[in-house]
C-alpha cells in the first residue's frame, strides 16, 4: 500500500450535484478534521439543499463555473485537494444537446488542470465506466483498468475525453492525480431525470413509469456512499498516476429494477409504459473492480440492493418538497427529446414554414411547432409548408406509388426507420400539408419528403398515444 494522503482543505467541485453531495456527507460525517469548500455552478441539476445544515464551519459553498480560470485563481490556493464531480451527466440530455457538455466536462477538466499544475494541489478525477462502451448482454467479461475506450454517446464521449487530459496532463507536467470510473449510482439526492428517481416519482404521481426499449439494458448498480468511501480511499491511499474502477456487482437488467420498485411501491409490476429506446442505447456496464479491493482495501457497504432501493424510494416519499419543483422541468425536457429523437435523426437540412408558428428554421422548430399544435390544441393534424424545400429541391419527385399508402407494422418503411417497438412509423396517420392531405411521395435525392411525413406522422402518434393515456410523456 502507497503512503496516506491527509488532506485537510478540499475543494468537491459539482458539491450540490448527487454524488458530489453525497460525498461532502461523507466526509463531514467521517473525516471531522477536513474543511470542504463546495464549487458549484448550480446548474438545473444543482441543489444547494442537498448540502443545507452542515456545518458551517466545516462546508463552504462558492457559487462558480468550473470553466471560470480567475475563479480558480481565487479559490485553488489554500487547499490541499481538489476532488472533481462537476459535470454534465445525463445521456438523454447530451443526445439533444451536446454543447453543455463539451463546455463544462472537457473546458472545465482543463481549466481544473490548468489550476492544479499552477497551485501544486492533489486532484482526484471522478468519472465513468460509460467511458468504455458497452458489453454485450452474453459476454461474461467486465469493464477492467485495461479495457480500451469507446465511448458511446456525447456525455461519454465528454467523460472519455476529460479522462484522456488527466492522462497526459499528469504525464507531462507531473500532476499528482488519480482517476476512478464507477459504475451506476443510486441513493438520495438524484435527480429526477434519472431512471430510478424518474419512475419512483412517477408512480408517487400516478403516472405509468417509463422503459426504454426492451428493457434488457443492464446497468451495474451501486450505493453512491460506496462510491463516496471508494473516492476517499483513492484520495488518500491511491498510488497517484493511477486509474481505479469501482463498482460493487450490482448488474441488473432494467426491467428488474423496474419491476421491484413498483412491487416495493405496492404497485402491479408490469404497471408501466414501453417507450421508444434511447438512441445509441449502451447494452451493459458491468465492473471488475480487484484491483480498488486489492490494493486499497476498499469494501462496499451496502450489498442489499432491494434493501437499498427501498431505502431511497422511502427517501423520495418523505421529500416529496426536495423534488417536486424539477419534476414538471424534467417531463417537459423528456417529452421534447422525444419528438427530436424522432425527428432529429433523419434530418434533412433545409428552411420549413410551420404554419401558426412563424417561420421555423431547423428539425428542431418543426418538432416544437408539431409539439404545439398538438398539445395546445389537440389536434392530430399538423400543417407544415414543405413549399420552400421543394424550392429548392433538385430531382425529380419520386411517383407516390413508389411508397405503399398505408405502410403498417411488418412492411418496410422507404426512410428505414423502425421505431415505436419495431414498427414503422407510417402509422397512416393522416399529415395535412396546405390544407391538402399529405401522400406517400418523395424526391428522389434521399427521399426527404416521404421522411418528413414519417417522422412527423412519428412524433404526432407518440403524442397522440400520451394524450389518449390521459398522461404526457
Ligand atoms: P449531477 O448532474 O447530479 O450533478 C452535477 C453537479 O455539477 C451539479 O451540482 C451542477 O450544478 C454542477 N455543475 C455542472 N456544471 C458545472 C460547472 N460548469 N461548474 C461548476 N459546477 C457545475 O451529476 P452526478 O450524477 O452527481 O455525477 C457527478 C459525477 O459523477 C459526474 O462527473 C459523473 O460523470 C460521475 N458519475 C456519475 C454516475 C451516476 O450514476 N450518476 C456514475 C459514475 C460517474
Ligand atoms: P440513466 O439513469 O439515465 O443512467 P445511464 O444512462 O447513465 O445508464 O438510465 C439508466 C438506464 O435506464 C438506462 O439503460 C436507460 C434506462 N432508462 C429507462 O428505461 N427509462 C427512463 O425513463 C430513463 C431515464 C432511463
Amino acid at each position: 500500500m502507497s503512503e496516506i494522503f491527509e488532506p485537510k482543505n478540499i475543494i468537491v467541485t459539482g458539491g450540490c450535484g448527487f454524488i458530489g453531495s453525497n460525498f461532502v456527507h461523507y466526509v463531514v460525517n467521517n473525516h471531522p478534521g477536513v474543511h470542504v469548500t463546495v464549487l458549484d455552478k448550480l446548474t438545473y441539476a444543482g441543489n444547494p439543499e442537498n448540502i443545507a445544515g452542515l456545518p458551517s464551519d466545516r462546508v463552504e459553498l462558492v457559487v462558480g463555473d468550473i470553466c471560470d480560470a480567475e475563479l480558480l485563481d481565487r479559490i485553488v490556493p489554500g487547499h490541499d485537494a481538489i476532488v472533481h464531480y462537476a459535470a454534465e451527466s445525463h445521456n438523454d440530455n447530451s443526445i439533444a444537446d451536446p454543447e453543455p457538455f463539451l463546455r463544462t466536462n472537457v473546458e472545465g477538466t482543463f481549466r481544473l488542470l490548468e489550476a492544479v499544475r499552477k497551485y501544486g494541489v492533489r486532484y482526484h478525477h471522478v468519472s465513468t465506466d460509460e467511458v468504455y462502451g458497452d458489453l454485450a448482454l452474453d459476454d461474461p467479461a467486465k469493464f477492467t483498468e485495461e479495457t480500451p475506450y469507446h465511448p458511446s454517446s456525447p456525455y461519454s464521449s465528454t467523460k472519455a475525453s476529460s479522462d484522456m487530459l488527466v492522462r497526459a496532463w499528469t504525464r507531462t507536467y507531473g500532476l499528482r492525480t488519480t482517476i476512478s470510473n464507477c459504475s451506476n449510482n443510486y441513493g438520495p439526492y438524484q435527480h429526477v431525470e434519472k431512471f430510478i428517481p424518474r419512475q419512483i416519482t412517477n408512480i408517487i404521481d400516478g403516472v405509468r413509469p417509463k422503459l426504454y426499449g426492451r428493457g434488457e439494458n443492464v446497468r451495474d448498480w451501486i450505493h453512491t456512499e460506496d462510491h463516496s468511501s471508494a473516492v476517499w480511499d483513492i484520495l488518500t491511499k491511491g498510488r497517484m498516476g493511477e486509474t481505479y474502477l469501482i463498482g460493487a456487482d450490482g448488474e441488473k437488467n432494467n426491467i428488474t429494477v423496474l419491476r421491484m420498485i413498483l412491487e416495493a411501491m405496492g404497485r402491479d409490476p408490469e404497471d408501466f409504459d414501453w417507450v421508444a429506446d434511447r438512441p445509441g442505447h449502451d447494452r451493459r456496464y458491468a465492473i471488475d473492480s480487484t484491483k480498488l479491493q486489492r490494493e486499497l482495501g476498499w469494501r462496499p457497504a451496502h450489498t442489499d440492493f432491494a434493501g437499498g432501493l427501498k431505502a431511497t424510494i422511502d427517501w423520495y416519499v418523505a421529500n416529496e418538497s426536495w423534488w417536486r419543483p424539477a419534476k414538471e422541468a424534467t417531463e417537459a425536457r423528456y417529452r421534447a427529446q422525444a419528438i427530436f429523437h424522432v425527428l432529429g435523426s433523419h434530418a434533412p437540412y433545409g428552411t420549413y414554414n410551420c404554419t401558426g408558428s412563424g417561420v421555423v428554421k431547423s428539425w428542431a422548430d418543426i418538432a416544437r411547432a408539431v409539439f404545439e399544435a398538438a398539445n395546445g390544441n389537440g389536434d392530430r393534424v399538423v400543417p407544415v409548408s414543405i413549399a420552400d424545400y421543394y424550392a429548392g429541391a433538385a430531382g425529380p419527385v419520386v411517383p407516390r406509388s413508389t411508397f405503399p399508402s398505408s405502410s403498417r407494422s411488418g412492411s418496410t418503411c422507404p426512410t428505414g426507420r423502425r421505431s415505436l417497438r419495431s414498427t414503422c412509423p407510417c402509422f397512416g396517420i393522416q399529415l395535412y400539408y396546405q390544407n391538402e392531405p399529405m401522400v406517400h411521395e418523395g424526391l428522389a435525392d434521399g427521399r426527404a419528403l416521404h421522411a418528413l411525413y414519417c417522422m412527423v406522422n412519428c412524433a404526432v402518434k407518440l403524442i397522440s398515444v400520451i394524450k389518449l393515456d390521459g398522461i404526457e410523456y
